[in-house]
């Protein structure tokens, strides 16, 4: 995708450009004492992104955030199950693993777990996905830890390693996926082993690549001869629409304590439900309820019940089609419209299954800033989250995240022309 740096590339919390905590550590009189890790906290520009848009009031077509389209969200149907929901036991404490009608529920879907039999006590549930990526870190990274990543990579969930004291390995994703033997090349190079490994297997976020099942294997077997844990993060995996099912880690290397899966309802059902789960080794799973008691209680047990009604109700396959169906079009159409006014400007990677494709400015293009065409294409009514903000080293500055999933077909193709026009417009200011 991007010509890859030939040296290790390590991030530390002290790599930070800006110090945010610069601006509120000195209040008047009081030196507020803020903990060293805050430093590494600078914000996701991705989250961010979301309120920069509240303030532009141009009509903007939104390419930015990794949100499903509202168009696909049950809402009615969410809102008739709300009112059934009368009995006080739905707004108190539930258990800190989660609710058993919905841990069921999970276990018994092959459209959630793939093709086998899942055993409950595996599986406890999480608010969304970034707090089961939260619960790894806190489990297992010890201040000063290697953890690999991918480049580009989900910088929330890269962040959260670095708020634990990690130092990020960043590894280059091909068309397959995290290139493992590259891995294996940096941790011999800096004689480090990595305490974990953050990878996205399906449809990246942000390029949209897969993980083969050959590099499936072979990470497995690196994470077994240097003992680290996979951190597997796959909230897309139910959203294949093309090419074939590849197994997860979990089910590659059943009853494994190196493999910690995490997954979200977020994309697939609704995101601001904040339901997610993840699957562990039944051996650490007390452990990791005695981690969680010391964040929250448990996941919002309205939200929990609602997400299990809407899995046991029948029709959640049907749903799952609806959405390949609509983001299999949704990508065509993004594609079709590059082919027309993007052409030699922009590579496209081309996923097979959930929100995004990975966008590398070419051509007479290749010299742009993507942070600096967003803000013309803000002018211009098109957003989308550029490049850096999927590295922690601030890598891919000529490259942007599109996200296909939100728009429709008519919107993906305006959106993309006014892409075309604001590369047109910067092209004129150089
Ligand atoms: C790869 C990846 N992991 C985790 C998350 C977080 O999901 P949730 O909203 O369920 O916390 C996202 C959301 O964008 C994501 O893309």
């Amino acid at each position: 995708m991007t010509q890859a740096p030939a040296t290790p590339v390590v991030t530390t919390t002290a790599d930070a450009a800006v110090d945010p905590t610069a601006a509120v550590k000195q209040l008047g009189d009081v030196t507020l004492p803020l903990a060293r890790r805050t430093r590494g906290w600078t914000g996701s520009v991705i989250d961010a992104s979301v309120s920069l848009l509240a303030s532009r009031t141009n009509d903007i077509v939104r390419f930015g955030m990794g949100a499903p389209a509202e168009q696909v969200v049950p809402a009615a149907d969410f809102a008739e199950f709300l009112g059934t929901m009368t009995n006080p036991s739905s707004y108190t404490y539930g258990p800190t693993e989660g609710e058993t009608e919905l841990i069921n529920a999970i276990c018994e879907s092959e459209d959630l777990t793939g093709p086998r039999t899942v055993d409950p006590n595996r599986i406890i549930v999480t608010s969304g996905g970034m707090q089961g990526l939260d619960l790894a870190y806190k489990m297992f990274v010890n201040d000063g830890d290697l953890v690999a990543v991918e480049s580009p990579t989900y910088t929330n969930g890269s962040s959260t390693a670095l708020s634990y004291g990690a130092e990020v390995l960043q590894i280059p994703v091909d068309d397959d996926g995290m290139d493992v033997e590259r891995l294996a090349r940096d941790v011999e190079t800096l004689g480090r082993k990595p305490t974990a490994i953050y990878v996205i297997p399906n449809f990246q976020n942000p390029s949209g690549v897969t993980m083969s099942l050959a590099r499936r294997q072979r990470l497995l077997e690196l994470a077994h001869e240097w003992n680290s844990v996979i951190i597997d993060d796959d909230p897309y995996g139910s959203l294949r629409f093309s090419g074939e099912y590849i197994p997860s880690f979990a089910e590659l290397s059943p009853d494994d304590p190196l493999v910690f899966s995490a997954r979200s309802f977020s994309k697939i059902i609704a995101p601001g439900l904040r339901v997610g789960w993840v699957e562990v080794d039944p051996a650490i799973r007390q452990l990791l309820i005695n981690v969680r008691q010391a964040m929250d209680a448990s996941a919002a047990v309205p939200s929990q019940q609602l997400v299990a009604h809407y899995l046991t109700r029948g029709g959640f396959t049907e749903h799952l089609d609806m959405l390949r169906t609509a983001y299999h079009r949704r990508k065509d159409a993004m594609l079709e419209a590059a082919a027309e006014h993007l052409s030699g400007r922009v590579e496209l990677t081309n996923p097979d299954g959930g929100f995004f494709l990975w966008a590398t400015l070419i051509g007479d293009a290749a010299d742009i800033d993507a942070r600096e065409l967003f803000e013309t294409a803000l002018d211009e009514g098109v957003a989308f989250i550029p490049g850096e903000a999927f590295s922690p080293a601030g890598e891919f500055s000529n490259a942007m995240r599109l996200c296909f999933a939100s728009s429709t077909v008519e919107r993906i193709h305006e959106g993309i022309a006014r892409l075309g026009c604001a590369i047109e417009v910067q092209l004129s200011r150089s």
